[in-house]
């Protein structure tokens, strides 16, 4: 697994599922990625296809119906799937920290918000009191909190502020690797990209990596290096983000990029992918894209399209060698009214 020196994590062939009364969700299927040191990875794809269950795994904070069923994940050196809870809790918030979608009920209702955040730190770093505090004031104020604000309860936040205070919980310790869902869904774009902006700085500083879940592919091209774009549980496509946006090679990564505005700023019709994603309880045969697909071929309905070496990438696709033809066919309207016609016709 030694490709890159500078390789912080490493997930391997990952299968996770949740056992539910109608069977077993196979919510993620052999899933491979890696994040090197002072990289920010973006994770994206339409709701349901995976990305919270893939993160949570990673520190083993799923659900009680749901677990690992195969595959590795290092840390570094270290293996995480077969860690106890023990070496798991050094490793989380410490090293890897976590800014779940559910962010905003993980404030202590009880304590003062500034209390929260200097108690964090005092148990993780041998730093003196007035040092953790003066730590928790440079936090608020790259979040764009006012420092008054460290001595109000967590009711006394708005639920933009309870965000901005999760987050800066989350950097308090400096951690190498950030993992944030969906962290800013809560605030206007606005402020969104400030937001990440400043958590990229703070980043670049000690040369953090963060892995950023989104299904927002402009935020994406703002703030990432790498993208893994998801679908169905599997990952169809990976490579450089701005050459993924630009020229997408899977049929799926080119349908997200029709959904949003441009991000060169050319102007173009927002063309949404007709369809739902499949039921992860029984996954279609084959490519898991393949229903929603307007190019999938007799083939895509049989054989599951393994990752190939692109460009500058990997991508799932039996077609991926007429990507620049289907680019251009992805890129009209009508292409995706067929599948429209074609899903009434079965
Ligand atoms: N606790 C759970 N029990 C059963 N199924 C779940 C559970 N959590 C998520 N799922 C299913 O796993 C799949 C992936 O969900 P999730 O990881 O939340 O996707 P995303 O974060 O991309 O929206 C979905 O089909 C979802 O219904
Ligand atoms: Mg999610």
């Amino acid at each position: 697994m030694d490709m890159y020196n500078d390789l912080l994590l490493n997930i391997e062939n990952l299968d996770v599922c949740y056992k539910i009364s109608d069977g077993i969700v196979k919510a993620v299927k052999d899933v491979s990625f890696y994040l090197r040191k002072g990289e920010v990875l973006g994770l994206v794809g339409e709701s349901g296809c995976g990305k919270t269950t893939l993160i949570k795994a990673i520190l083993k904070l799923l659900p009680s119906n749901g677990y690992i069923a195969n595959g590795e994940i290092y840390f570094k050196d270290r293996e995480i799937t077969k860690m106890d809870n023990e070496q798991l809790r050094r490793i989380r918030w410490n090293e890897i920290s976590m800014i779940t979608q559910s962010a905003m009920n993980a404030l202590d209702p009880v304590y003062k918000v500034g209390d929260q955040i200097v108690e964090a730190i005092l148990t993780h770093k041998a730093v003196s009191k007035k040092e953790a505090y003066s730590r928790a004031m440079e936090l608020f104020n790259l979040v764009g909190l006012e420092k008054g604000r460290l001595n109000d309860f967590p009711h006394q936040f708005s639920g933009g502020m309870k965000q901005r205070a999760i987050i800066a919980m989350a950097l308090a310790l400096n951690p190498e690797i950030i993992i944030a869902d969906e962290p800013t869904t809560a605030l206007d774009v606005v402020v969104q990209a400030q937001i990440l902006e400043r958590i990229n700085t703070l980043l670049a500083g000690y040369d953090g990596s963060m892995i950023m879940v989104t299904h927002d592919i402009s935020v994406i091209a703002q703030t990432c290096h790498r993208i893994v774009v998801m679908y169905g549980g599997r990952v169809m496509e990976f490579g450089n983000a701005i050459e993924v946006l630009k020229e997408p090679n899977h049929p799926y990564s080119m349908g997200l990029k029709n959904a949003f505005p441009s991000i060169t700023g050319e102007k173009r019709n927002l063309i949404s992918i007709p369809g739902t994603p499949p039921n992860l309880l029984k996954p279609p045969k084959g490519c898991r894209f393949n229903e929603r697909c307007p190019f999938a071929l007799e083939k895509c309905f049989h054989e599951e399209p393994m990752l190939q070496g692109t460009k500058g990438g990997y991508v799932a696709c039996h077609r991926f060698y007429e990507a620049e033809d289907l680019r251009a066919e992805a890129g009209k309207e009508e292409t995706w009214m067929k599948i429209r016609k074609r899903r009434v016709m079965v």
